[in-house]
């Protein structure tokens, strides 16, 4: 179970200088252009490779979906592709392949790379996870791996991922958090604040990037805050799993 947050709302994402969400989300979209090309190798060596554990569990988490040969599949902020292809793995005899979509489209290069070396079905699409090229009632399970916190408006978002859920489909949002309290909280928030960005800024020579990186977590709405906001966009039997000494978490819900 995990404990309640005192935090003020947020709407989205800011990064540092933006003004409104337009420019929140142009910010988010250049930084991670910026970034692609040493997003994978700086992902697992921050998280010493346990980022590969986690997509592994969300995945498996929904494997009585993904077992569904007739389920659709989409894997938003799919970045490079990592969550898409572990929900692929768990797919049997399916018939429509996992859709992988980002609004980067450096991003997108490297994951139909890695999908045609590993022999993967996935497709990716270029979208905007706030403005989805898909008609309502489409899919059956929409997942999102460290990107859901990235959204200029967390509302908008998961009403718009509301839209292209069928009625009874499930969403998983998995990301970071920054445990405020327990004996390894002091730890993770010096790794967080001080670490991630040095080591982040060294590798990727970008300052910015990494350092918005923590700012980002600690501004996120805390489990309570993002459960009533799933609420309030029309999910139900909000579930959140806690891994790696609570730094993150999966919240499932099912779409009413
Ligand atoms: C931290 S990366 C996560 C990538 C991947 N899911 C993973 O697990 O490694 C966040 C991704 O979200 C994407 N993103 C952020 N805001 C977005 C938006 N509004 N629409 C589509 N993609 C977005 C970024 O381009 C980036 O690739």
């Amino acid at each position: 179970m995990i404990a309640a947050q005192n935090q003020p709302p947020l709407s989205g994402t800011r990064p540092e200088g933006a003004r409104d969400e337009r420019e929140a989300a142009a910010r988010v979209q250049d930084m991670f252009a910026r970034i692609a090309p040493r997003y994978d190798f700086l992902n697992h060596l921050l998280s010493f490779s346990l980022d590969r554990v986690w997509r592994r569990r969300t995945a498996k988490t929904f494997g009585h979906i993904l077992r569904r040969p007739d389920a659709r599949i989409l894997d938003l902020c799919c970045g490079t592709g990592d969550l898409t292809f572990s929900l692929e793995r768990l797919r049997t005899s399916p018939r429509a392949p996992v859709i992988g979509s980002d609004f980067v489209e450096g991003m997108l290069v490297r994951a139909r790379e890695k999908a045609k070396n590993g022999r993967y079905a996935a497709v990716f699409a270029a979208a905007d996870a706030l403005h989805l090229p898909f008609p309502d009632t489409s899919f059956d399970l929409i997942t999102t791996a460290f990107g859901f916190r990235n959204l200029a408006n967390y509302e908008d978002g998961l009403r718009e991922f509301a839209r292209v859920l069928k009625p009874g489909g499930e969403l998983g949002i998995l990301e970071f958090s920054e445990p405020t309290s327990g004996p390894l909280a002091g730890f993770f928030r010096f790794y967080f604040r001080q670490i991630l960005p040095s080591i982040g800024k060294t590798i990727s020579g970008d300052a910015e990037a990494y350092a918005y990186l923590p700012g980002s977590i600690t501004k996120f709405p805390s489990p309570s805050g993002l459960t009533a906001l799933m609420g309030k966009a029309g999910f139900a039997d909000v579930r959140i799993a806690s891994w790696n000494f609570g730094t993150v978490l999966l919240h499932s819900a099912r779409r009413t």
